[in-house]
């Protein structure tokens, strides 16, 4: 009795693992991403979670050697809403780009978590709020492009003096404006 029972078991918990979707996890970040964000109709129509890999979606690249995302680029393409802390699951993530939009909003930390990050471009949207400190704590990051936008703090002093002073040379955060301190000039970074 063991054998087929167990056997049962097994084949009704496996069922609806296969049939309801075969789509890898950066497919279902993705999904869950658009959730928050608001992508206009054209775009999250490529969307569609029955293919195997997100590769093929309109915004989206993948990897050469594999099929984990590399490149999200939404940009000027009437993204609005807000960025979940679901990008932390992109692990190969190497280029956002979802500038030119009117995302709102404060920036997850969990953007910090993408440990491949190297250049993000979240210029001309309405985020506001903070910088996130973690974002800065990416060791691979080396273009931030935030300006014009609504943020409320100047970049972190820690961040600037670790940045800022940029004692190897290998790291350039190219530009950052549009960040009001109180009677602070709004710029800090040196243009690209
Ligand atoms: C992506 O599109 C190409 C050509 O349109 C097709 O050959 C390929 O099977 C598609 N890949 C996936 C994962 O859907
Ligand atoms: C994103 O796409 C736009 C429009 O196709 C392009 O101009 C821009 O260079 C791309 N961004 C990056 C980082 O490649
Ligand atoms: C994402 O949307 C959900 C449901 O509408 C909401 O509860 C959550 O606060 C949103 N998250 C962000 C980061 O905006
Ligand atoms: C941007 O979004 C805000 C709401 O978050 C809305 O009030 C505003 O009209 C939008 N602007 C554009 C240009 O779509």
């Amino acid at each position: 009795m063991r054998g087929p029972l167990f056997l049962l078991f097994f084949i009704s918990l496996s069922i609806p693992f296969t049939l309801v979707s075969t789509l890898s996890s950066d497919g279902h970040s993705l999904l869950s991403l658009s959730k928050n964000l608001t992508i206009p109709t054209p775009i999250l129509s490529t969307w569609t979670a029955s293919e195997p890999d997100p590769c093929n979606w309109t915004g989206v690249e993948c990897g050469s050697r594999h099929n984990y995302v590399v490149t999200l680029n939404l940009s000027g393409t009437g993204v609005s809403g807000t960025l979940g802390p679901d990008i932390r699951w992109l692990r190969f993530l190497h280029t956002l780009d979802l500038s030119t939009n009117n995302i709102s909003g404060s920036l997850p930390p969990e953007l910090g978590n993408c440990p491949r990050l190297s250049y993000l471009d979240l210029s001309s949207n309405s985020l506001s709020g903070k910088i996130p400190e973690s974002l800065f704590l990416i060791p691979v990051l080396d273009s931030v492009i935030l300006n014009n936008n609504l943020f409320s703090s100047p970049i972190p002093s820690s961040v600037e003096s670790s940045v800022g002073s940029d004692p190897t040379g290998d790291r350039e955060v190219q530009f950052i404006d549009g960040i009001v301190a109180e009677g602070e000039s709004p710029r800090w970074g040196h243009p690209g």
